[in-house]
């Protein structure tokens, strides 16, 4: 064809990512964030539940329950802890693990909370172990013991905290300690989206973003998402621009596919991660079985990284399982890169998963 794009597939992909950190992306992703727990689309379990977490502290007039929210990135972590705020109507500190490095950064922030504030501690399982310690304390009793001075003379102060309600947001709730897990009140596992979930979170999308888009068109867009809401709106803005600039602006299923093409987003929604993870399994490994730090050797990726981004997906998708031994491809998984699974070889043979 001679209307080529213009960048590789790689190229598109930088582009991307860079195009999200801009402000205009930002601001579209500000207003695209559900604010109220009404608004929040699929998760109808954590949703309800948390609903009368806080209906229930609401009556009785106490600060609700410490809760722990975990699941794969994008799906909704940080808007349902930013709703939890809103809706007790009350002000929101937000921080990370990785940004705690020592006990005092913690413990500063948590004298300094109001009465009843929402601290929000995202990647709370990266938390530095002495800041985790003061963290027990602060959750059961609103105290931290402040040390002051050094060796034999150093002295714990206690201090008073205000109430407050943490919660905290992690990928991989298994790598939480069991005394810091305890101490939440609610544990809830966000789950990836129905393709019917994510096409309503798309239609909802494009009506704040102002494009007009078939329902067709939507399901297209939503069945590429990963099961993610991010990827849905992701995909969508880079869809926008492709329907002002190479059609009429509305997005139809030909817009939809067309764009996402060019894009280099697969039918599964697969991204170039993904698909790296799945052809080193299957290319450079037989379909393995292959333990997940040489995979992610192999595709130039943390473990972690390849574990907490990639594979949940992959799994829930029936690409790639986990075996005792090791990472294996599905035969689906084989199909998937358009390559015949091995006649007998390996766990799953050559029937449908
Ligand atoms: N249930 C939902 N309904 C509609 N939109 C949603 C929903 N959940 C998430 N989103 C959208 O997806 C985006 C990503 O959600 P969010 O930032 O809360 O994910 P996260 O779980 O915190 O991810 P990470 O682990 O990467 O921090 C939000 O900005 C929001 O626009
Ligand atoms: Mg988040």
């Amino acid at each position: 064809m001679d209307d080529e794009p213009e960048y590789t597939p790689e190229e598109w992909d930088a582009a991307l990512t860079a195009a999200e950190a801009t402000e205009l992306d930002r601001l579209a992703e500000a207003g695209i964030r559900p604010g109220k727990l009404d608004d929040v689309i699929g998760q109808t379990r954590v949703r309800e539940q948390i609903g009368l977490l806080l209906e229930g502290a609401r009556r009785r007039g106490a600060t609700p329950d410490h809760l722990l929210l975990s699941g794969p990135p994008g799906l909704g972590k940080t808007t349902l802890a930013m709703i939890v705020a809103a809706e007790l109507g009350v002000g929101l500190r937000q921080t990370s693990g990785p940004a705690i490095e020592r006990s005092g950064d913690l413990a500063a922030i948590l004298t300094g909370l109001a009465r009843g504030e929402v601290l929000f501690i995202d990647e709370i399982h990266r938390m530095a172990r002495p800041a985790e310690e003061l963290l027990y304390t602060a959750m059961e009793d609103f105290r931290v013991d402040v040390i002051v001075g050094k060796g034999p003379g150093a002295t714990a102060i206690p201090l008073e905290l205000e109430p407050f309600t943490l919660v905290g947001a992690t990928t991989r709730a298994g790598l939480l300690t069991g005394p810091l897990r305890d101490r939440f009140g609610f544990l809830g596992q966000l789950e990836f989206y129905g393709d019917a979930e994510l096409e309503a979170i798309v239609k909802r999308s494009s009506g704040i973003l102002g494009v007009a888009i078939t329902d067709e068109g939507a399901a297209e867009i939503a069945s590429r998402s990963r099961g993610t809401p991010r990827i849905a709106n992701r995909l969508l803005r880079r869809v926008r621009d492709f329907a002002q600039v190479r059609a009429d602006g509305t997005i139809t299923t030909p817009v939809a596919s067309e764009a996402l093409a060019l894009y280099d987003v697969d039918e599964l929604g697969l991204d170039r991660l993904d698909r790296a993870v799945l052809g080193a399994l299957v290319k450079t490994f037989g379909g393995g079985p292959v333990g997940l730090t040489t995979l992610a050797v192999a595709v130039g990726e943390q473990s972690d990284t390849v574990e907490e981004v990639s594979e949940p997906y992959l799994v829930r998708a029936g690409l790639l399982a986990r075996t005792p031994r090791g990472r294996v491809a599905t035969a689906a998984g084989w199909r998937h890169l358009g390559l015949a699974p091995p006649a007998t070889e390996g766990l799953f043979g050559t029937g449908d998963a």
